[in-house]
């Protein structure tokens, strides 16, 4: 497929467009700053500025498309990243207002030009638990896509009000918006790095719902999405299968979510559900911490 791919020079863009560029997908990366893949070329924009997405939505995305002298081939699909990607980096304000105007320009431009699949990167913090001021607990256990999502900080906020954008522009159009309640995002050499703290002391992850993702299996999620069509709007929880601590599930329980409700028969090998994923995409996270400690 021919790909415009937003915040693609992040830390969950590289992984996932180095592994859409594996599975023969071509590819433009819209950013700030450069990405410095050989064979992705990235357009430097602000998508804050409907003018330059709008501008790059109907854009070669490579040197080769001049080749054919048939001009600019529409974009078969988008997938949008770029974000002020956590609080207390811009000001709140800066944040929510380049987030949510971000992601309408963008979807804006996608529907206007003809792009019939949008997949965007919501998050976790939807969920009210990660950014709290003092600790939220989850409504129930695993924690699944119908769990209410009223955060208290600007960054999760903008979140799900792009959720909602991403809904109507759905309802107008028809096309395919999916969005991503991305988890934390764990890149390969972070596992060795950070994961021994999170054995010696479990609370660091208790923001995260002890949960994770492998940034390359973030990246197999994408190519799921782009491969099921019509499923519409949907959101989607994306975790891996494990927690990212070395107790069990009774054992986290019984230590912090005794009067938490748990929606499930056994006790969930995670607290972050990935079952819809599973279930409608087919999505099987192929990485662990367990292989590398
Ligand atoms: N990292 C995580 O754990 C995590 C978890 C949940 C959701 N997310 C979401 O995933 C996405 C990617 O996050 P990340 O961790 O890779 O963040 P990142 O900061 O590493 O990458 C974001 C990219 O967006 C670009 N960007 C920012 N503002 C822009 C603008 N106005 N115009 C164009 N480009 C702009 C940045 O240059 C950067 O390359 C974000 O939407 C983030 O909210 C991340």
């Amino acid at each position: 497929m021919r790909i415009l791919f937003t915040g693609g020079s992040g830390k969950a863009g590289k992984h996932s467009i180095n592994y859409l560029f594996e599975q023969g997908h071509s590819i433009l990366n819209l950013d700030q700053v450069n990405l410095g893949h050989p064979k992705v070329l990235t357009r430097l924009a602000d998508i804050t500025d409907a003018g330059q997405v709008f501008d790059i939505m109907g854009s070669y995305a490579h040197y080769d498309e001049l080749a054919h002298g048939t001009g600019v081939p529409k974009f078969d699909a988008v997938v949008h990243f770029a974000a002020i990607p956590r609080l207390l980096m811009t000001s709140d304000n800066e944040c929510y207002r380049v987030n949510t105007l971000g992601t309408y320009n963008i979807i804006d431009a996608a529907v206007k030009m003809g792009v019939r699949k949008v997949i965007f990167a919501s998050s976790e913090t939807t969920y009210g638990v990660c950014f709290a001021d003092g600790e939220v607990k989850p409504d129930y256990l695993p924690i699944d896509e119908e769990h209410s999502t009223i955060p208290e900080d600007s960054y999760a906020m903008s979140k799900v009000v792009n959720e909602a954008t991403a809904k109507s522009f759905q309802r107008r159009t028809g096309i395919d918006i999916y969005g991503l309640r991305i988890n934390n995002v764990i890149e390969p050499h972070e596992y060795a790095e950070d994961f021994p703290a999170f054995m010696q002391n479990p609370d660091l992850r208790r923001r995260n719902i002890f949960s994770y993702i492998d940034a390359r299996d973030l990246g197999q999620m994408v190519q799921k999405c782009l491969q099921t069509d019509g499923l519409g709007y949907q959101i989607f929880n994306v975790s891996n299968d494990d927690h990212s601590v070395g107790l069990t599930s009774e054992e986290l329980i019984n230590r912090y979510y005794q009067n938490v409700p748990v929606r499930s028969n056994e006790a969930p090998k995670s607290f972050y559900s990935n079952e819809k994923a599973k279930r409608l995409l087919g999505f099987k996270p192929e990485h662990s911490w367990q292989d590398y400690l």
